[in-house]
């Protein structure tokens, strides 16, 4: 099993949109999926349609009193699993190096389920995105072509560095990408020279994507040929390189 996570140190940036878009990719590529929504507030689980769950499932879970096949639910995506529930909540009971542990617990037993885990992480550092971070294949980090965010993007660089969180693999890209914007057309033509993992798929901004939000569905099932769902796959086409999933492969046993 393969791990993608969709993490930046800041909110409004498009993790949570690009989750389920790029798993929905992932599942119609013929990966079985499962998208793990690690946000207390279970926004990937909502876009795909699911009603927030009750949050006593992931500490029965953490516990061991709940089998986690039992919280794991399908989509309306065909070969897309969602897992609702963040860990976050668990924090002031596990101590950092208990997250890393529990987060390898829980996810082990999925790889004989699964092809491919989506991690939709939720902002901030705290325990559990460092050990998702550690653990994931690939972290694609959605910015907005702003100063502001490339300067929160370095200091994700320097912390990682300064924690010694050298396993991280990230892959930058761009989101939200308005070309009527001076500053967006500058960031788009300069960064791929700066930023060797930039991927080349651009996200355009596009009123598609806030069309998630009454649909509940990922573009792919209704916008599919949209500048932005084709953003998606070509982007889907980069990650699956990346986490050497291009090869045709056996369904999981
Ligand atoms: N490419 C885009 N074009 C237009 N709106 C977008 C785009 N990406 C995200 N949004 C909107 O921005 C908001 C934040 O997106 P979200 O994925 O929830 O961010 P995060 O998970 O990083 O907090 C949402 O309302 C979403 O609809
Ligand atoms: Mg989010």
């Amino acid at each position: 099993m393969r791990t993608l996570a969709l993490y930046n140190l800041k909110g409004g940036v498009g993790k949570t949109v690009s989750a389920v878009n790029l798993a929905a990719l992932a599942a119609r590529a013929g990966f079985k999926t499962l998208l793990w929504d690690l946000d207390p507030q279970g926004s990937a689980a909502w876009y795909l349609g699911l009603d927030r769950e009750a949050t006593g499932g992931m500490k029965r879970l953490a516990r061991g009193r709940t089998p986690i096949g039992e919280l794991i639910r399908h989509s309306p995506v065909p070969g897309l699993d969602v897992l609702a529930g963040g860990l976050s909540s668990l924090h002031l009971e596990t101590a950092q190096a208990g997250q890393h542990a529990l987060l390898t617990q829980l996810a082990d037993p999925l790889a004989e389920d699964y092809h491919l885990l989506v991690y939709d992480c939720p902002a901030g550092l705290q325990a559990v995105n460092e050990a998702v971070l550690e653990r994931a294949d690939v972290v694609a980090v959605p910015m907005i072509p702003t100063s502001l965010s490339l300067n929160t993007y370095e200091l994700l660089v320097h912390y990682l560095a300064k924690h010694k969180l050298t396993r991280v693999k990230l892959y930058p890209f761009l989101s939200q990408v308005d070309r009527r914007r001076g500053l967006h057309r500058t960031l788009c033509e300069t960064l791929p020279s700066r930023m060797h993992t930039l991927l080349r798929a651009r996200i355009p901004y596009a009123s598609v994507v806030e069309q998630m939000g009454p649909k509940r569905l990922p573009l792919a099932l209704f916008a599919p040929h949209s500048p932005a769902a084709l953003a998606y796959a070509e982007m889907w086409a980069e990650l699956s390189t990346r986490l050497k999933l291009e090869a045709p492969i056996a369904p999981p046993t």
